[in-house]
């Protein structure tokens, strides 16, 4: 199985958590503080370009669970457990939170954390799983 790509980006007091797969590109991020996300730069995120408490706030709305941060010093502290709730995303993908298994059509089981983006356009690339190609697509629904 493929390891999931994760990228980190740390100011001095927290590490925030990006998994590129988990994006649904819908630029909330970039939106709530565009000091800090600029798709654009190399590296996209610049932790340094607002304070702790407006980073985690923001991470908190990630629509799709592909940000997340820890605090330094405090890795490997994996989210605690989330009740499960299934949310529809307005023109966009079905968001299922909690830990969930998920078998994929050729019987393989992968285990998922926080939150999952379902693909709801039946565009994406990475089905079962959003890719964001609903903005592409322009679904409505
Ligand atoms: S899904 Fe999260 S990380 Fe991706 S663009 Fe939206 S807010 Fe940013
Ligand atoms: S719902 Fe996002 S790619 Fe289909």
């Amino acid at each position: 199985m493929d390891r999931e790509i994760v990228k980190e980006y740390s100011n001095s007091e927290l590490t925030i958590v990006w998994k590129p797969k988990a994006c649904i590109h819908a630029a909330e991020c970039v939106k709530a503080l565009p000091n800090v996300y600029k798709p654009n730069d190399k590296p996209w995120i610049n932790a340094d370009n607002a304070t702790t408490e407006e980073l985690k706030a923001q991470i908190a709305k990630c629509p799709s669970g592909a940000l997340s941060y820890y605090m330094n010093g405090e890795e490997n502290q994996e989210a605690l457990a989330v009740e499960t709730k299934v949310e529809v995303m307005e023109n966009g993908p079905l968001l299922v939170y909690g830990t969930i298994e998920v078998k994929d059509k050729d019987g393989n089981t992968e285990v998922k954390n926080k939150t999952t983006a379902f693909c709801r356009c039946g565009a994406s690339a990475n089905k079962p799983y959003c890719d964001g190609s609903h903005v592409k697509i322009d679904f409505r629904d």
